[in-house]
């Protein structure tokens, strides 16, 4: 057993609802606070000078100064484009034909795969980031690659095989059976072994077609437990381009529900543009948005409606979206969530608090990713998925919390100022992972 000593901070939801921001967040500080962990599990917390009179002898970690938080769940991350963060300046559809896809191609080499997954797993560990939703390569090979590194990270990773049939250069293609027999192999060997489990992954609507997007829904009933995730609703010209391809469905969200696509375990990236229609059959469905401010922001892609979203009642949790956002870190990520809302026209604007943040960040992205039993907060029972955020000497980030006037601004300050520079130890499951 282990005492791990700090300022703990964090937002209980209980085991579901993390992600479902009507109801309102709760910041939880324990400002001298101590969590007891035994294989990897929180047994006990509480005020350290209790908690340590309590267990005379135990090994004690401290974690001070500086804040000790959940680690950070990623919802909507992409393995392959770890290496073409930064590109700036185009819309979607030009940024993924000019930055985004001449770098996945290179992934055919198992070799050139291996190195990126390996800079991508230590990127989302230095960033505090410890699950994560990845989108994979379109090769089964590079996906192979992948899930061998990532289980070797000690990283919480739901991954998969990224499928298109059309509409994106004839390298990256697939057919339906192929999709289906190369998402079945990948899936057998991972899903559920150690961390890791298996996502069906159809890249976005308007490169795949019907029967691709139903091989895509066969593979997910065949998988107890996999998710599914894909992008919807990002651009106007990619909406247009779905409905175009898709005449006989309702809407964006409606080819995914009418192929079979849209339940609980679906995580869908962006959604910046819906329609309330799309809204009420999302949150029937129970599926999760994983909104992405800062590739929205990159790419152009708009300001993401979080209002109307809380107000449908659909789950949202936050996504880096590496490439297409400028980096792994989910505390820039929070930021600019909260910029988008202060940019957002009064009457539709949601005001993001830094416990909002930090839910969305933690709490929230567990309860998407079906974890919220497991991790996303400091609750007894969970598992001890952390973050000590220390830092460095002298820097504005360390004026600030030793300056901070509460725990709320505190966090705040995390989120304005914290790198992952600032990071000095993240664990899961009670497990120190290498940085
Ligand atoms: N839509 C389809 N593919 C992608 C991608 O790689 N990034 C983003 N942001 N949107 C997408
Ligand atoms: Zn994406």
């Amino acid at each position: 057993m282990s005492i791990f000593r700090g300022a703990l901070l964090d937002t209980p939801c209980g085991e579901s609802g993390g992600a479902s921001f009507a109801v309102p967040t709760t910041l939880r500080v324990e400002s001298d606070g101590a969590l007891l962990v035994r294989n990897g599990v929180i047994a006990a917390r509480g005020p350290a000078a209790a908690l340590l009179a309590a267990h005379p002898g135990e090994e004690v970690i401290d974690c001070r100064p500086g804040l000790l938080l959940p680690g950070f769940i990623d919802t909507h991350v992409h393995y392959p484009q770890v290496r073409v963060i930064g590109g700036l300046g185009r819309p979607l559809l030009e940024w993924l034909d000019q930055c985004a896809l001449p770098e996945e191609a290179r992934l055919a080499d198992p070799t050139y795969a291996l190195g990126v997954a390996t800079d991508f797993l230590a990127g989302l560990a230095r960033a505090g980031t410890t699950s994560a939703l990845v989108f994979g390569s379109h090769f089964a090979g590079a996906m192979t690659e992948f899930f061998s590194a990532a289980a070797g990270s000690g990283l919480r990773i739901t991954a998969g095989l990224v499928v298109s049939d059309r509409a994106l250069r004839p390298d990256l293609l697939t057919t339906p059976d192929r999709a289906l027999a190369e998402g079945a192999e990948l899936a057998r060997a991972s899903h559920g072994v150690g961390r890791l489990r298996y996502a069906v992954t159809p890249r976005f609507a308007f490169s795949c077609s019907g029967e691709l997007l139903a091989s895509c829904a066969e593979l997910a009933s065949s998988v107890p437990g996999a998710f599914v995730t894909s992008h919807v609703n990002e651009n106007e010209a990619e909406i247009a381009g779905v409905a175009a391809a898709f005449p006989s469905c309702a809407d964006y969200v409606g080819v995914y529900a009418d192929h079979g696509l849209l339940g609980a375990r679906t995580v869908l990236a962006h959604d910046v543009h819906p329609l309330p229609r799309e809204l009420a059959a999302q949150a029937d469905a129970g599926s999760a948005v994983a909104h992405c401010p800062t590739s929205n922001a990159a790419l152009g892609s708009g300001l993401f409606p979080f209002l109307a979203h809380e107000a449908a009642g659909v789950r949202i949790a936050l996504g880096s979206d590496v490439g297409g956002g400028t980096g792994f870190s989910l505390a820039k990520e929070g930021l600019q969530a909260y910029f988008a809302q202060r940019l957002t026209p009064a009457e539709r604007r949601r005001e993001l608090t830094a416990a909002d943040l930090l839910r969305l960040a933690t709490a929230a992205g567990a309860d998407a990713l079906g974890l919220a039993a497991r991790t996303g907060d400091f609750e007894v029972g969970r598992e001890f998925d952390a973050v000590w955020w220390r830092p460095q000497e002298g820097s504005t980030f360390e004026v600030g919390l030793r300056h901070a006037e509460s725990a709320e601004d505190a966090l705040a300050k995390l989120f304005a100022l914290g790198t992952p520079a600032d990071i000095a130890a993240v664990w899961v499951a009670g497990d120190r992972l290498a940085l």
